[in-house]
């Protein structure tokens, strides 16, 4: 009879040990940002608000049951391709048949299913935890409408329509404010992802969903649209910025205004009112009420442009104006083929928009 470890076996089983011990390294360097510091830098290991807390808690039970299934599994597996491979002089019978075993049958039919329950039990009550929650009083409630390539956000309960940038106040001992999201879509489907505060959150068509948030520490939180909606998917980042509650009183106050009119840029005004812009953006106190695009009363006070393409510096803010697909190729906002002067005055104009 063909010995067992033949050089082709030894093959196998040297590729499948260096992929266990890959595997562990992988593992490992994975987990390492979430144990050292890595600041600015989106991780799903680091949840900084419920309800990522709740759900890095529960993946990571998952994670360790599934680990000690493997690791017992490819031990045995190992052990025995070790202990019981042909050696020479073995004689060529075939080892004890345990077919039919009902000892055996049962460990493995009864212990994974209890195995798998505890997996459900766990995941539903995490689910039922996260989606249950109700707004306490005081919630910050706010829309958030994807559209190809940005996110409008809009909170009807305070008169403030913006994009792409969500500001909520950070919750506190005292003061428990968390943000419930009503998720909706103009277009095609995308999803919300802000992976330190929370999980994926689809957003469908014609359908509306809703997710909540409550971060406590102050700061700006990276994320991005996690569903593939077209050419420019990669380019439709949110950020969320928290604030203290009394920064973000402050805000909620200065979003509340109008737009201001500033003496030196009247020309620019004009030239922006005159000009298609007006079809697609609004411009609050001003005659541009169009809802097609960002609106931009408060464009000044966002720290990008086109949903995390470019910063906001006025270099980028007239190179978009004068051909935004420069920017964004595919975007819905065309060159508008203005001349110089025309783009000049336009992006002094928009430079007031504070
Ligand atoms: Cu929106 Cu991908």
């Amino acid at each position: 009879m063909r010995p067992f470890i033949t050089t082709a076996n030894q093959k196998t089983l040297r590729a499948a040990i260096t992929f266990v011990f890959s595997l562990v390294f992988i593992v490992a360097f994975g987990l390492q940002p979430a144990l050292g510091k890595n600041e600015g830098v989106t991780n799903i290991f680091r949840p900084l608000s419920q309800p990522a807390q709740e759900i890095k808690e529960t993946s990571a039970l998952v994670l360790i049951i599934c680990a000690v299934i493997f690791i017992i599994v490819a031990g045995l597996l190992i052990y025995s391709l070790v202990r019981f491979r042909h050696r020479a002089g073995d004689e060529a019978t075939e080892p004890p048949q345990v077919y039919g075993s009902n000892q055996i049958e049962l460990a493995w039919t009864v212990l994974p299913i209890l195995i798998v329950f505890v997996l459900i039990l766990v995941t539903s009550r995490t689910i039922a935890d996260i989606q249950n929650r109700k707004p306490p009083r005081g919630a910050v409630q706010a829309t958030v409408v994807g559209h190809q390539w940005w996110w409008e956000i809009r909170y009807p309960e305070l008169g403030i329509v913006t994009a792409n940038e969500l500001h909520v106040p950070a919750s506190t001992g005292e003061r428990r404010q968390p943000a419930f999201l009503n998720l909706q879509s103009a277009d095609v489907a995308h999803s919300f992802w802000v992976p330190q505060l929370a999980g994926k959150t689809d957003v469908i068509p014609n359908k509306e969903n809703r997710m909540w948030i409550e971060p406590t520490i102050p700061g700006t939180y990276l994320g991005n649209c996690a569903e593939y909606c077209g050419r420019q998917h990669a380019r439709m980042l949110i950020r969320v910025v928290v604030h203290t509650p009394e920064e973000f009183d402050r805000w909620v106050r200065e979003q509340q205004q109008p737009a201001l009119i500033a003496a030196d840029a009247a020309e620019g005004r004009k030239a922006f009112l005159v000009n298609s812009c007006v079809n697609c953006h609004t411009v609050r106190g001003t005659s541009a009420e169009g809802k097609f695009g960002p609106d931009l009363t408060h464009l000044m006070n966002r720290e990008t442009l086109a949903a995390g393409a470019a910063p906001n510096t006025p270099e980028n803010l007239r190179l978009w104006v004068r051909d935004p697909q420069r920017i964004k190729l595919g975007c819905l906002m065309p060159n508008m083929q203005m001349t110089d002067r025309e783009v000049d005055q336009i992006v002094a104009y928009l430079q007031t928009l504070k």
